[in-house]
């Protein structure tokens, strides 16, 4: 037993440290920051577009005049009294206001397609940091890049809309009228994850909340609590802070009446584990049962809840505490209902989008797609019993032969897994979606598998693969052909044989599926119906009787795929996409939900809905 720990739960304790990729992330997780002392920096902002950067260079590309830099520690209207000759072309403390989070086609309708930089600045004061005590701002999402400064400094950068990031500011902070300004861009880069081309809106702006974060000088940043697949409780704790080593730590679950304590290695980490108490009661969709979980350090103590279950495949089969399980799912994009959307997911949102999941379709899956969603989402999830699929946006035609691009999704991962690893919702990270095989993508996949396996041993792995499809003796058979499968877990397909495809609906249940070795799941099939448009005599595609059809022949297909363990039609709700432009059928929406943008569940719902009531019945 390593040196200094004990464990007070249980006679033995085996413990393995985790191998992060790379270097341990510079900047600290401060998972569930809204957990922790501090203060809300969500509410009132001002905003000020800036399309052509005139924020950050001057005409001639150099840096910008005081007159243009919107990030200055300055009042305007008292400077140009002090010296009337004095010319601003910017005014943050009168500019325009916007209540935060939301992206900004939430607070600017006419800002829909607008993908540049816009800057947020607000001024807040905060009680005096006690000797010893640490700052940092937090922000759960920010699309797509950030630049930040306080007071007038620039304290950091992030890139990618979709992970939280923290920067530390202890040293930048003051007790009163702190001046904190965001320099929000949209903009896609070629080399960005996700690409500048998706199926969905570029919702750009500050879209998750703002937090300004207060603790000790060594406190608990990662605590991932888990149930092993030998049946124990173990935990994995990371410290932050120059003391960090040495430091006596205790993870508390009172309910189980376990106190697993240690002492941490040299890294500021502890990796303990205790058998199971036999009254555990394990986490599944049907009973969602969450442990409260305290882990202490010296001053700073971090809660959480956590549900313990285990997932992993055998076979053909996803075992989830043992059992076999199939997935009733549906895709959901993290946008919320209403006519106007602006990625703002509050938890009633979230929970409105997954009741329909859970209460409407029975389902007890949810693809949350195509990149990391919402804390607030995740949580919902494993306090309703909803198996959860986590992605990043490596999607469709992605960089992948650039080392940055590779860095950047990595980091994103890594980020994500971080944040929700403590969620027993989450039980597959998905690494890509639809991306062209290649040898650079596959090798830049094989990495991005390779991390999962280093940061997360407890789940599975898969990716949305195109299919394939050959005639055999005059028979479709649909595959999936790609090298990354051989990598995966769970093999997950999107099929849109019948609406990307002109076969006709009634010859779909005759595709066959070559067999596979593994559990198969369907991560996509779908039709556009707009709500309202029937069209039964020539049942027409965006018809509404055209994708209950699609449905009922789509779904007479899967029951035949010997392998086929689990689905998550594409997709709940109708989303917005820039890249959907029928004039009366789409408008800038994708429209292959089952229910309308205000919540109209269309007659395909019902199919799903019915399908998954059979499932849940055993049938
Ligand atoms: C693709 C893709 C989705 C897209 C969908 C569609 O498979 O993964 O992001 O929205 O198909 O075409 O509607």
């Amino acid at each position: 037993m390593e040196k200094g720990l004990k464990v007070l739960a249980s006679a033995a304790c085996a413990f393995v440290l985790l191998a992060p990729p790379g270097a341990l992330a510079s900047s600290p997780t401060l998972t569930r920051a809204d957990n922790r002392d501090g203060q809300d920096l969500s509410g009132t902002w001002r905003y000020s577009v800036d399309p052509y950067r005139d924020g950050l260079a001057g005409f001639h590309r150099g840096a910008p005049g005081a007159g243009h830099r919107r990030y200055d520690d300055v009042d305007v209207d008292v400077l140009t009294k002090d010296k009337p000759t004095a010319l601003y072309e910017y005014d943050m403390d009168r500019a325009a206001t916007a209540t935060l989070p939301q992206g900004w086609v939430g607070h600017d309708p006419s800002l829909r397609y607008y993908q540049g930089l816009m800057w947020y600045t607000r001024r807040f004061d905060t009680p005096a940091l006690k000797p010893g005590q640490r700052a940092f701002l937090r922000f759960e999402a920010v699309n797509y890049t950030a630049k930040v400064y306080l007071n007038g400094k620039p304290v950091g950068e992030h890139e990618g809309g979709f992970t939280p990031f923290s920067i530390e500011v202890t040293d930048s902070l003051r007790a009163s009228n702190n001046q904190l300004t965001v320099g929000v861009d949209s903009t896609p880069q070629p080399d960005g994850v996700p690409p500048p081309v998706t199926d969905w809106e570029n919702y750009g702006g500050i879209t998750r909340g703002v937090r300004l974060v207060i603790t000790p000088g060594v406190f608990v940043d990662e605590a991932w609590v888990r149930l092993s697949k030998d049946g124990r409780i173990a935990a994995t704790v990371k410290l932050d802070g120059a003391q960090a080593a040495g430091q006596e730590v205790h993870v508390r679950i009172a309910e189980l009446g376990l106190d697993v304590a240690g002492k941490t290695d040299a890294n500021g980490m502890l990796t303990a584990s205790t058998a199971a108490p036999k009254g555990l009661v394990r986490w599944s969709p049907e009973k969602p049962k969450l442990y409260d979980v305290v882990v202490q350090t010296g001053d700073d103590r971090l809660t959480d809840r956590v549900g313990f279950r285990t997932i992993e495949t055998k076979g053909r089969d996803i075992l989830l505490n043992g059992k076999p399980i199939f997935l009733r799912g549906i895709s959901v994009h993290e946008e919320e209902f209403g006519d106007n959307p602006a990625r703002t997911i509050t938890e009633a949102g979230a929970r409105a989008l997954l009741s329909e999941v859970k209460d409407g379709l029975h389902g007890n899956f949810v693809r949350l797609a195509h990149y990391p969603h919402s804390e607030v989402t995740t949580r919902l999830a494993d306090e309703m019993g909803l198996l959860v699929w986590s992605e990043i946006p490596v999607y469709w035609l992605v960089d992948f032969g650039n080392p940055r691009t590779l860095k950047l999704a990595r980091d994103m991962l890594a980020d994500n897994i971080r944040r929700d690893r403590n969620r027993a919702s989450i039980v597959m990270w998905s690494v890509a979606n639809e991306t062209p095989i290649t040898e650079p993508r596959n090798t830049f996949l094989y990495k991005l598998v390779d991390d999962v396996r280093a940061l997360d041993d407890s789940r599975l792995v898969t990716a949305a693969l195109l299919t394939d499809r050959k005639t055999v003796d005059g028979k479709s058979l649909m595959g999936l052909n790609d090298p990354l499968a051989d990598k995966l877990d769970v093999l997950s397909a999107n099929t849109y044989n019948g609406w990307y495809s002109d076969d006709a609906l009634d010859a779909l249940p005759d595709i066959a599926w070559k067999p596979t070795d593994k559990p198969m799941v369907f991560s996509e099939f779908g039709a556009d119906a707009l709500s309202g448009f029937s069209d039964p005599a020539l049942m027409r595609k965006f018809s509404e009787d055209f994708q209950k059809n699609y449905y009922e022949k789509t779904l007479a297909m899967a029951t035949k795929i010997p392998s086929l363990r689990g689905m998550s039609p594409w997709i709940l709700k109708d989303f917005r996409s820039p890249r959907r432009q029928h004039p009366i059928y789409q408008q800038g929406w994708n429209r292959k939900g089952l229910v309308s943008p205000t919540g109209r569940r269309k007659p395909a719902f019902w199919v799903l809905q019915q399908f998954y009531k059979d499932k849940e019945a055993g049938q």
